[in-house]
């Protein structure tokens, strides 16, 4: 498997919902030790902090490690939207992030689609962010961000992903464009532990089941970005970069579709799959 995709992204990163205080920030500290080069943290998860604090204590170049950040759905208005930037960078004590996302499109245009994208656009111009993205956008929002920013502005799509939730038609469409999906909740929260297809293909492998689910989203494309507090587990994830699966095992686990979606909550847009 490739580290890195062609923006540069590393293929598996280290989610931090919830991984607050002082085992949030133990965890990161293992995921930095084990391997982990790109951390995903957002304005609402009260992470930020505990990000910034892992990537200067573990003496790593700043360079080597790559940060997302979003904009909360609360802050898309524009101004606001540009303050809270510069106060998530003061926050992560980091002179820019590498992607910057809109966590949530805005429910029925409540903010004007073109406000909070020209105001991602702009953070961006403004040396704040490298690459910017988005995220829980169905097909018809990332049309109208091609048709305001123009093709290939935005670096990936971070959705909902994991061997339950494929999303056929988000999937190809993002193909055709040549947007990177980012698979968030990939392990289906540990679903995925107790499958019995998974397991089977993991013992065969000689990893777990987590492990072959990352493989295979990763097989299919997609960045990753599991998150654990326990270090085993960790590693476990992180060992997912030297699992090469079968055609056969791709099939098997293709056929574990069944559109089970896990977040979606009151402001989720209208989903695709
Ligand atoms: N953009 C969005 O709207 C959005 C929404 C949701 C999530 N995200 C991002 O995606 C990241 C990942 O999603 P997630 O944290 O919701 O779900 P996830 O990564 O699918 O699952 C995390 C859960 O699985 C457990 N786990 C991790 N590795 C395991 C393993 N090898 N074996 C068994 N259990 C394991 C963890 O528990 P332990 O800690 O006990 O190991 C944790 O409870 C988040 O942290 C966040 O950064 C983004």
């Amino acid at each position: 498997m490739t580290e890195r995709n062609v923006n540069g992204i590393p293929m598996l990163g280290l989610g931090t919902f919830g991984r607050t205080g002082p085992e949030g920030l133990d965890a990161l500290l293992a995921g930095l030790e084990i391997g982990y080069r790109h951390i995903d943290t957002a304005q609402s998860y009260g992470t930020e902090e505990n990000v910034g604090a892992a990537v200067r204590r573990s003496g790593l170049p700043r360079g080597d490690i790559f940060i997302t950040t979003k904009i909360a759905d609360t802050r898309l208005a524009k101004p606001e939207a540009l303050e809270s930037v510069e106060r998530s960078l003061e926050t992560l004590g980091v002179d820019a992030v590498d992607l910057l996302l809109i966590h949530w499109p805005s429910k029925n245009d409540a903010v004007a689609f073109q406000d909070y994208m020209l105001a991602l656009a702009e953070a961006k111009e403004r040396g704040f962010t490298r690459l910017i993205g988005v995220s829980n956008f169905p097909i018809a929002l990332l049309q109208r961000s091609e048709d305001l920013l123009g093709k290939g502005t935005l670096s990936t799509n971070q959705v909902e992903l994991h061997p339950y939730l494929q999303a056929p038609r988000l999937t190809a469409y993002a193909r055709q464009i040549g947007l990177p999906l980012t698979a968030y909740r990939p392990l289906a929260h540990a679903r995925v532990g107790a499958d019995a297809t998974l397991q089977r293909i993991a013992a065969a492998h000689g990893v777990t089941p987590a492990a072959v689910t990352l493989a295979f989203l990763m097989a299919e494309g997609h960045i990753v970005i599991p998150a654990s507090s326990n270090r085993g587990r960790l590693e476990e994830n992180f060992a997912a970069r030297t699992v090469t699966l079968s055609a056969q095992d791709m099939e098997a686990i293709r056929a574990l579709d069944n559109g089970t979606r896990l977040v979606d909550p009151e402001k989720a847009p209208a989903w695709d799959d």
